[in-house]
C-alpha cells in the first residue's frame, strides 16, 4: 500500500493528537506493579503502547479496555506476575522490551523477549551489560532480540553511569533497582527523558543527576484516575509541517510539555516559526498545553550536544524543516539516531536527497543547505513510523506528487496521521 501528499490549497484547523507512547508504556507497567487498580484514560490505540498491554497481559496481568480509550488495570504487585506461556513479543517497541528486560530478571521464573525484524536488529547490549552487572542472568542472539531471561534469586544494586543516553536504557535500570537488594543509582552526565523519574517520584540529585531508587521504595502508583497527555513526538509532524505549508491557524491541544521533550519547540523558535504555547495552569506530574501554529519562513539551524536527547524522536522531521528553510542546518552528535527502528540518518539524507535536498550525511549526522526546491517521488518509509511521516510532511512542500512506501507504519506512534493530514487540508 501507499500514500501521496502534494501541496495543497488549505492546511489549518484544530486536531487531536495521540496520547504520549513513552508515557504509556510507563503508566501500564507501573500500574501492573501496584497493589491496587488504576485508571489510565486516553490510553493510545498505536501499536507500540499495545504492545506493552499484551506483554502484561501474558505476565497475567488483569486489563481491561473500553471503547473511550481508558484502560484499568489490576495491579499485581512487585511480585505478582505469573510465567508467561509463550514468549513476550515487543513487537516494534524498544521501549516495551528494554523496560520490561529490567523488570523480568527478578523474576521466579524464565522469560524470552521477542520482537520483529527491526527490533531485532537494534542494540541490547546496552541493557544486558548493566543488568548482568546486577547478577542478572541475561543472554542475547548476538548483541540483539531474542532476549532470554533465566530466573536469578540474587539481583544486587548497582550505581551505574550511562555510557550512553538514554531514557530507555536509564529506565531499565532504575526498574530492575526496584527489585534489587539495597540503593540503586543511575547517573546521566547528559539527560535524557524524565518520565520513569517523574512518574515514580524518585529522588534526584540536581546536581549531577544521580537517579535512586531503592527496593524498600513506595511508588506513587496506582494512579487512581490518571489521563495522558497528547505526544509531543506527534504533535511535532503537524508543528513542522503548519509552520511550512499552514494556511491559517492549527490548533493542537492537550499536548504533553515535559520540558525534556520539547527541545524542538526551541528549534523551531530559533528557526523561526510561530508558535504559541498556553501551558495548563495545574502543576501535573506531566504539563501539558495548547499549542497554536501560523505558517513562517524558516531559516537554518545547528543542534548539536547536550540538546541532541531532548529532540532525537524529532530529527527526521527537523531534517524535513531544514531541507525547507532557508541557509544551512546541521544535525552533529546524533549517532544514536542509527539505531532507532531504522538507520534514520541515513534513510532521511537518501529520501531527502531524492526529493533533490542539497543534503549530505556525517556518521553522526548531516548538513542540509536548504532551500534548493523539492520534487515530488516515490520514497520508502524503510516501515519506519517516523520516516513516514517525516517524509509525508516533506511532500505537503514538495512540487508534484509524493508517494510513500508503507504508510501505515505511522500506526506505531500515530494510527490517525494520514485522517489529520486530511482534516487540515478539508
Ligand atoms: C524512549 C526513549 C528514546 C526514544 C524512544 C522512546 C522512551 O529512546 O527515542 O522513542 O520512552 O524511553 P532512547 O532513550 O534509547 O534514546
Amino acid at each position: 500500500m501507499t500514500r501521496s501528499t502534494s501541496k495543497s490549497g488549505r492546511f489549518a484547523g484544530t486536531v487531536p493528537v495521540p496520547a504520549d507512547k513513552s508515557i504509556a508504556h510507563r503508566a501500564a507497567l507501573f500500574a501492573s506493579l501496584a497493589d491496587g487498580i488504576s485508571t489510565l484514560h486516553n490510553f493510545p490505540s498505536s501499536a507500540d503502547p499495545q504492545s506493552t498491554l499484551s506483554c502484561l497481559r501474558h505476565l497475567g496481568v488483569p486489563i481491561e479496555t473500553s471503547s473511550d480509550q481508558t484502560v484499568i488495570i489490576e495491579g499485581v504487585g512487585r511480585s505478582g506476575y505469573t510465567k508467561p506461556k509463550s514468549p513476550l513479543d515487543c513487537g516494534n517497541s524498544g521501549t516495551t522490551m528494554r523496560l520490561l528486560s529490567g523488570m523480568m530478571i527478578a523474576q521466579p521464573f524464565d522469560c524470552q523477549l521477542i520482537g520483529d525484524a527491526s527490533l531485532s536488529a537494534r542494540p541490547m547490549g546496552r541493557i544486558a551489560e548493566p543488568l548482568m552487572n546486577m547478577g542478572g542472568n541475561i543472554s542475547l542472539t548476538n548483541g540483539h532480540a531474542p532476549i532470554q531471561i533465566l530466573r536469578s534469586d540474587q539481583i544486587r544494586s548497582i550505581d551505574y553511569t550511562l555510557p550512553v543516553a538514554s531514557a530507555q536504557v536509564k529506565s531499565c535500570v532504575l526498574l530492575a533497582g526496584l527489585c534489587a537488594q539495597g540503593r540503586t543509582v543511575v547517573r546521566e552526565s547528559t539527560p535524557s527523558r524524565d518520565h520513569t523519574e517523574r512518574m515514580l517520584a524518585l529522588p534526584i540529585s540536581r546536581h549531577d543527576r544521580e537517579i535512586l531508587i531503592h527496593s524498600d521504595a513506595s511508588l506513587p502508583i496506582p494512579y487512581g484516575a490518571f489521563t495522558l497527555p497528547g505526544d509531543f513526538s506527534a504533535a511535532a509532524f503537524i508543528l513542522v509541517a503548519s509552520s511550512l505549508v499552514g494556511t491559517g491557524p492549527v490548533n493542537l491541544h492537550g499536548v504533553g510539555l515535559n520540558p525534556s521533550r520539547t527541545g524542538l519547540l526551541h528549534v523551531l523558535n530559533e528557526m523561526g516559526a510561530n508558535i504559541k504555547i498556553q501551558e495548563s495552569p495545574s502543576p501535573a506530574t506531566e504539563p501539558y498545553g495548547n499549542l497554536t501554529v501560523h505558517r513562517a519562513p524558516l531559516k537554518g539551524v545547528t543542534i548539536q550536544g547536550s540538546h541532541i536527547p531532548n529532540v532525537i524522536d524529532e530529527i527526521p522531521i527537523i531534517a524535513v524543516a531544514g531541507a525547507l528553510a532557508q541557509g544551512t542546518t546541521i544535525v552533529r552528535d546524533a549517532k544514536e539516531l542509527r539505531y532507532k527502528e531504522c538507520d534514520r540518518i541515513h534513510v532521511m539524507v537518501q529520501n531527502l536527497r531524492k526529493l533533490g535536498a542539497d543534503i549530505e550525511e556525517f556518521d553522526d549526522g548531516f548538513v542540509i543547505r536548504g532551500g534548493a526546491p523539492l520534487k515530488g517521488c516515490p520514497v520508502s518509509s524503510y516501515d519506519d513510523h517516523r520516516i513516514a511521516m517525516a517524509m509525508a510532511v516533506a511532500g505537503l512542500a514538495a512540487d508534484g506528487t509524493t508517494t510513500i512506501q508503507n504508510p501505515d507504519a505511522a500506526s506505531v506512534s500515530f494510527p490517525e496521521f494520514w485522517d489529520t493530514l486530511e482534516a487540515l487540508q478539508q
